[in-house]
């Protein structure tokens, strides 16, 4: 009899680890039965774990791992960086590498030029790609993506953002959601919100209108919660209305929770929660942090030591709470379980895979963006040709450094290899020379991964550039890889850039290249503007964003034409940052004003709404490339624009426009729609792009494109009601292939 029962336990046993209850259904327990609604599993579990058990789950036991409920079956539930590739493992308690050998990633391209793909299936083969790699490596939390406004071309970490626009930021947020968490990943989509610059990133407070918050800067994190549904969010660093944004009612409790209908757990930034009450009360899910060593600071666990830890368990034995908030947060933490650790159903992960590099390959050859090819200098034209490359960003690699978003690549191949290893150029009798041009960051470390590159260069500045001008003069073309790179006050976490110039004498160098040779081509690696006083003297210009993995082997297909180049530029390029919003209104609007006692330090976003080319187009400021812009090797008509119901009454509108591929090559345009209120009882920006298509098309083709817009799209926010308002009277609709091309407009009516 013994016996019997204790092989049916053991046989239950067997049963539970395995997820296959046939055998024993009736001792099932409800939250481990797949079969039975999530709510319901998670009530049960909810009521099954004791309060320790409660707060072990919603705080970190690590640098980047929290507690599951051993007891209970629930594995640790493991997140990491994000957002471009899996971050490599790093110590338990330190920030140093693990020193693994089997955490290199593939390295997919920053999200800025995801963002210029302007291609949300490529964001879906985006998230779907970096959460096989994810799967593979045990994380079920990815943290990314980071979908902070590019407010001014100084933010260090806009490279890992999604440019200016709150409309393509949406489109492109949403897919790579989607793409991640159909593996079972969930996205912690960050930083929610109002951080848009980097500089004493904890104290700045940001000072907003409510229409700019909801029209400029929410609304990313509304699509990638309520279309996306996201199962995370990251509350970001910084301040807004006085209180941290990891603990804050109005965004956390108010905006994403109750008006969004958020149900997945808030995450802090690492370090970013300030105090017990508002953790408690204020959004905050589960606390994760920076600073705390557990090895420096006592042999017991330094992560007793969160808000949302052993005080937190105290104050409730105390009585000074109760479980509610705990309850609340447990919730989500388990429904996060239910959605990852727990979900029997994951597909199998793959790490590196062939498949994994096509997708990094395809993003980005997709965004890097043509601006400027005059008398068609490319693509280059090899056949029996001298090509000189110039620059340290042709050979420095880039997926280390920049902070949390640093990788351990398990190859990049540079600007240069790419131009080596490239097919056209090995058949074609050419040849390539390189000269260093400028000695930037020799350095290639973060945290213990080094690039294992030795950068050492002592020759001055003035060698360097006569080395290089020498050369130029017998070369056919000349190919400059500059920019910037990851390295502090560059795009870089932590610091904002101190000017919108470019470091390390380049400007004298590609000044004096120019001036030397014809066919000089210069591109811009990086994920911000760069002033280009010398834009003029050099033909073409190619933004080559930090673009992974596969970097030089895009760079080279594009600039040899074996890619046209199809990316469009997801953010306003000033001449100078004159003609940017943020830097027109004094140091209170950039970067801020410190408050007496020097804790907080105020930034008020006075341009408003008018961010990017919402302002030039306000202010009729010329940018040195506009929003949208980017060249093909092809041309493009865009032309009748037509709008199917030219009068609407629930404020959803279709357009149809034709796009013609009139030159001799296939190639790729996006189709580009902004809506502009004709009279409105609010000042409101002169156009706002409210739908685009990507389209491919043969020479001579053409195609009619169908957009759709919502009455969203028309709207704008009403302070006085707090709620969207459309006022009804006339519209216009423009489509073109960049904001400074549209080529056809049409009136319609809202009735
Ligand atoms: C960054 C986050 C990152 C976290 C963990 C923070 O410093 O702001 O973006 O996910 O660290 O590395």
């Amino acid at each position: 009899m013994k016996l019997k029962l204790a092989l049916c336990l053991l046989i239950a046993q067997w049963s539970m680890f395995n997820g296959q209850w046939s055998m024993a259904s009736a001792q099932t327990p409800v939250y481990l039965d797949p079969s039975k609604d999530i709510e319901a599993r998670i009530d049960d579990a909810l009521s099954r774990m004791t309060l320790s058990e409660k707060i072990a789950v919603i705080h970190a036991q690590s640098k980047f791992s929290s507690a599951g409920v051993k007891r209970l079956g629930m594995p640790d539930f493991w997140t990491d960086d994000g957002p471009h590739g899996v971050r490599p493992d790093v110590l338990w308690d330190e920030w140093e590498q693990a020193g693994q050998s089997n955490d290199s990633c593939v390295a997919f391209p920053a999200l800025t030029c995801l963002a210029a793909s302007w291609n949300p299936e490529a964001a879906q083969a985006y998230g779907h790609a970096l959460g096989e790699e994810a799967l593979y490596r045990g994380k079920s939390m990815i943290l990314g993506p980071g979908i902070n406004i590019y407010r001014t071309p100084l933010g260090g970490r806009n490279f890992e953002y999604m440019g200016e626009d709150p409309y393509l930021t949406s489109r492109m947020v949403v897919p790579y959601v989607q793409g991640l968490q159909s593996v079972g990943v969930a996205s912690c989509v960050k930083h929610y919100c109002l951080n848009n610059d980097e500089e004493y990133r904890h104290n700045v407070n940001v000072i907003v209108s409510d229409r700019a918050l909801h029209e400029i800067y929410l609304p990313g994190f509304e699509a990638a919660v309520k279309e996306g549904k996201a199962w995370g969010v990251m509350g970001a660093y910084n301040i807004y209305k006085d209180e941290h944004n990891c603990h804050n009612q109005y965004t956390l409790n108010k905006i994403l929770k109750q008006d969004w209908g958020f149900d997945g757990v808030v995450v802090s930034d690492w370090g970013g929660a300030h105090d017990l009450d508002q953790a408690v009360k204020n959004g905050l899910d589960m606390e994760f942090g920076t600073w705390t060593n557990g090895l420096s600071e006592g042999a017991s666990n330094a992560y007793d030591m969160y808000y949302l830890s052993k005080q937190y368990q105290k104050a409730i034995v105390e009585g000074k709470y109760t479980t509610k908030e705990l309850d609340e947060k447990v919730r989500r933490v388990l429904r996060t379980f239910f959605r990852t650790t727990m979900n029997k159903q994951k597909p199998y992960g793959f790490l590196c895979s062939e498949e994994h590099y096509q997708t990094a390959r395809l993003v980005a050859q997709q965004g890097i963006v043509l601006l400027q090819n005059e008398g068609n200098v490319l693509p280059i034209q090899p056949a029996g040709k001298k090509i000189l490359v110039v620059g340290e960003n042709a050979i420095k690699m880039m997926t280390v450094g920049g902070g949390s978003s640093s990788l351990k690549a398990q190859h990049e191949i540079s600007p240069l290899q790419g131009l080596q290893n490239c097919q056209i150029v090995k058949s074609s009798n050419c040849q390539i020379d390189y000269a260093r041009g400028y000695v930037g960051d020799v350095g290639g470390s973060y945290n213990g991964v080094t690039t294992g590159q030795n950068l050492k260069d002592d020759r001055s500045p003035e060698e360097l550039i006569a080395e290089a001008v020498e050369k130029a003069k017998t070369a056919d073309y000349v190919i400059i890889f500059g920019g910037l790179n990851k390295s502090n006050y560059q795009d870089c976490e932590g610091h904002d850039r101190k000017t919108m110039d470019l470091p390390y004498n380049q400007d004298k160098l590609i000044t004096a290249l120019a001036a030397v040779n014809k066919n000089t081509i210069y591109v811009n690696i990086s994920g911000n503007a760069v002033s280009m006083p010398w834009r003029k003297q050099v033909p073409a210009i190619v933004q080559g964003w930090f673009l992974g993995s596969e970097a030089g082997t895009a760079l080279a297909s594009v600039l040899l034409g074996d890619t046209n180049p199809s990316g469009k530029l997801p953010f306003t390029w000033y001449e100078s940052l004159d003609q940017c919003g943020a830097h027109s209104f004094g140091e209170a609007a950039f970067p801020g004003i410190w408050r007496e006692g020097k804790k907080v330090i105020d930034e008020e976003y006075k341009e408003g709404i008018f961010v990017g080319y919402r302002w030039t187009d306000k202010q009729k400021l010329k940018p040195a490339f506009a929003f949208g812009h980017g060249l093909s090797y092809t041309t493009f008509k865009v032309s009748n624009l037509k709008a199917q119901n030219p009068v609407t009454t629930d404020g959803n509108m279709t357009f149809t426009i034709d796009v013609t591929n009139t030159g001799n090559i296939e190639g790729s345009d996006v189709v580009q729609l902004y809506i502009t209120d004709v009279k409105c009882s609010v000042e409101r920006p002169m156009k706002e792009l409210k739908a685009f298509q990507k389209v491919t098309l043969k020479p001579g083709e053409t195609q009619t494109v169908t957009l759709t817009t919502d009455r969203r799209a028309l709207s704008f926010w009403d302070e006085a009601t707090d709620d969207w308002k459309a006022e009804p009277g006339e519209f216009v609709a423009w489509a073109g292939n960049s904001s400074d091309r549209l080529t056809c407009k049409v009136k319609f009516t809202l009735k």
